[in-house]
């Protein structure tokens, strides 16, 4: 069988399945499993691609990673190495970066509840600009911006009632969304006309999301084509200028071998030069920054789960169970959203996958991570299964479920696999607790 493979995976000499140019057998003999690998060069290439793309396409362009994707110190490493901003959708991710140092200006700061102290923290650390999602955090944001004497930056999420083909969990633009501040209704003219009515706030121009996991354009165009008819709105009832328009993230990603989906450049170029017509057509008099906030398309294909085969048991019916050590806690996505992934195994992909099996984790609940999976017909434990395309929304949403110490995560790169994030022990899981005195008596 010839695997799937995506970015540095090579099968290697030994006919283990390499990445960044590590044994994958090695790499959870070394940490243990599961255990989370990110492949770093393709990653970086990943970005590069949207930059150079959005460069090539409309020129005037900034690309933030979103950081809700996938985070940790080492990454906000990478990602401004690369010329990338961050996007923080929570104090708690606003803490990492500024751990990290990551450059404040850098940083685009979103959420749909945030507090004064989320707010407080992040002009405390002089971001670049704070996305607005709804009129109370205006006046809270300019009041703070008085407080630290800064002129805060801000950006208004405008919600372009726009329904897209994907899973409703992640759909966030549509008309009943509660992300943002409404078009329709007049909510998001309201919040312009305060923004640009504060002195301690400057206008940086419109934000929209529309959703996640998108392989269809038209969403994207009918996206641009609400936000550009507002921003020509703003241009005429308020005189300003819309200094930029940032689509947000979403673009999918193929999960599995026969997904058809189009490339980073392929969609950068569609995005641009839709946005360049619908300039025109609307007669946007403003030259706005175009922004993307986009983070599966970059690191869902570059990251990998390593598992170990527990179990494999035939039951009545003829069903072969493959159990691997975790699942849903080191990986929600099947069970919230359906997600399909491709899995073979890590220490022999080059053996005949010639048995149909059903992929579970080890968790007290179904707990199914496939059905169908095709694995050799002599699956034991031991073997080391790879779970393709994880790099998005895994480690990041990984629990404790079921006293499951959270997995590791490797960065690898030519040969080099460094531990970024430790593996949890299980003295973490009591880390947090205490006992009342009542109870020790
Ligand atoms: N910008 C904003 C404001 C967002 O809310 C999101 C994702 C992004 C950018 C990045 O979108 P992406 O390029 O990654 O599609 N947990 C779900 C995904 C939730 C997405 C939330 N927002 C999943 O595992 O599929």
């Amino acid at each position: 069988m010839k695997p799937w493979l995506q970015g540095t995976q090579c099968v290697g000499e030994k006919g283990q399945l390499e990445i960044g140019g590590c044994s994958t057998f090695q790499i959870a003999y070394d940490y243990g499993t599961p255990v989370h690998v990110i492949d770093e060069k393709f990653a970086r290439q990943r970005m590069l691609e949207y930059v150079e793309a959005f460069e090539d396409s409309y020129g005037y362009s900034h690309v933030s990673f979103a950081g809700k994707s996938f985070l940790c110190s080492a990454w906000c490493y990478v990602l401004e190495q690369e010329g990338m901003g961050l996007d923080v959708c929570s104090q708690g991710e606003l803490h990492v970066a500024r751990k990290a140092g990551f450059p404040p200006e850098a940083i685009t700061v979103h959420g749909c509840a945030k507090d004064r102290e989320f707010l407080e923290a992040a002009i405390d650390y002089r971001v670049g600009r704070i996305v607005i999602d709804n009129l109370d955090e205006i006046r809270v944001i300019s009041n703070l911006a008085d407080q630290f004497d800064v002129k805060q930056g801000v950006l208004i999420r405008v919600v372009p009632g726009v329904d897209t083909h994907t899973q409703a969990k992640i759909s966030t633009g549509a008309p009943n969304t509660k992300f943002g501040c409404h078009i329709v209704g007049g909510i998001a003219t309201e919040g312009v006309r305060e923004i640009l009515d504060s002195p301690n706030l400057v206008f940086g121009g419109l934000h929209s999301h529309i959703g996640s996991s998108i392989t269809d354009f038209q969403g994207f165009y009918d996206q641009i084509d609400e936000v550009l008819q507002f921003a020509r709105a703003i241009e005429k009832d308020f005189k300003a200028e819309i200094p930029e328009v940032n689509i947000g993230g979403g673009l999918g990603i193929a999960y599995l071998p026969d997904e058809q989906v189009p490339t980073i450049t392929e969609f950068v170029e569609a995005i641009c030069s839709h946005f360049k017509a619908s300039l025109e057509k609307y007669e946007v008099a403003s030259k706005p920054q175009l922004s993307a906030e986009p983070g599966r398309s970059i690191i869902a294909p570059a990251g990998i789960t390593l598992q170990k085969v527990c179990v494999v048991k035939k039951i009545p019916d003829g069903t072969v169970h493959v159990i691997l050590d975790g699942g849903l806690s080191n990986n929600p996505r099947v069970v919230m959203y359906d997600a399909k992934y491709h899995m073979f195994l890590a220490n022999r992909p080059q053996a005949q996958h010639d048995m149909r099996v059903t992929v579970s984790g080890s968790h007290c609940e179904t707990d199914l991570i496939r059905e169908d999976v095709l694995v050799p017909h002599d699956i034991r434990p031991g073997d080391i299964m790879v779970v393709q395309c994880t790099g998005a929304y895994g480690h990041v949403m990984s629990s404790n479920y079921n006293g499951t110490c959270r997995p590791a995560v490797i960065l690898v790169n030519d040969g080099a696999a460094n531990l970024i994030v430790q593996r949890e022990e299980f003295d973490d899981l009591v880390y947090r607790d205490s006992v009342p005195a009542r109870l020790l008596k």
